[in-house]
């Protein structure tokens, strides 16, 4: 089993329907194909990504998000298309040392088939890899899915006090 989280390595991940996917460090080559995740996304999970109705990436988000000195971004292939990102997981360095922020966006057609709880585990061991002892998650409150999916990363329960809550998950 390759080392989450190294490198140069892509990580595999089999969904609950059998596909196997790679998970592997962002290229400056994989623009085209991230805007076209965007463009396949429906306005509903981006703006749960961004808390924003964004029709795209913007070049300025996609300078910060490529940086590696920022942090580190990550994308998923199927195993057989290689071409073709699904989906797109951050962990960006914040204002405070050993703290990232996690967001993740899984293409609506493969949501729902274990991939957001696998790259969110995974995103866990690259943070740790980081040197972060602290992972946020900014997740809107209404957004069923994604407070499950931290749930299953032991996330604690956080009481909404607002429309988008701040999740701490200890590493
Ligand atoms: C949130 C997101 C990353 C989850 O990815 P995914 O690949 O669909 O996640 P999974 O399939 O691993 O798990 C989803 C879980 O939510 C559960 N779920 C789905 N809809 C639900 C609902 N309405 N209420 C409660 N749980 C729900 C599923 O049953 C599943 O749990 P299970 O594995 O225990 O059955 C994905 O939906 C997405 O990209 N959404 C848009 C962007 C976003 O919200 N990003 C998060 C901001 S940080």
């Amino acid at each position: 089993m390759p080392d989450a989280g190294s490198p140069g390595i892509a990580h595999p991940i089999t969904l609950n329907d059998g596909t196997t996917t790679r998970t592997r460090e962002v290229t400056p080559a994989d623009l085209g194909p991230i805007q076209a995740l965007h463009h396949r996304c429906s306005p509903i999970s981006r703006a749960l990504r961004y808390h924003a109705g964004k029709p795209q990436l913007t070049t300025a988000g996609w300078r910060v998000l490529s940086d590696p000195q920022r942090g580190t971004t990550l994308v998923t292939t199927t195993e057989q298309h290689t071409d073709r990102i699904i989906a797109m997981t951050n962990v960006m360095r914040t204002d405070e040392q050993g703290v990232g922020e996690l967001a993740v966006l899984v293409e609506d057609a493969w949501q729902s088939k274990g991939l957001g709880t696998a790259l969110t585990a995974h995103a866990a061991q690259v943070a740790r890899r980081a040197g972060h002892h602290t992972l946020t998650a900014a997740v809107a409150a209404g957004n069923a899915p994604m407070l499950h999916v931290l749930e299953n990363l032991d996330a604690p329960r956080t009481r909404a006090t607002g429309p988008v809550l701040a999740i701490q998950i200890p590493l």
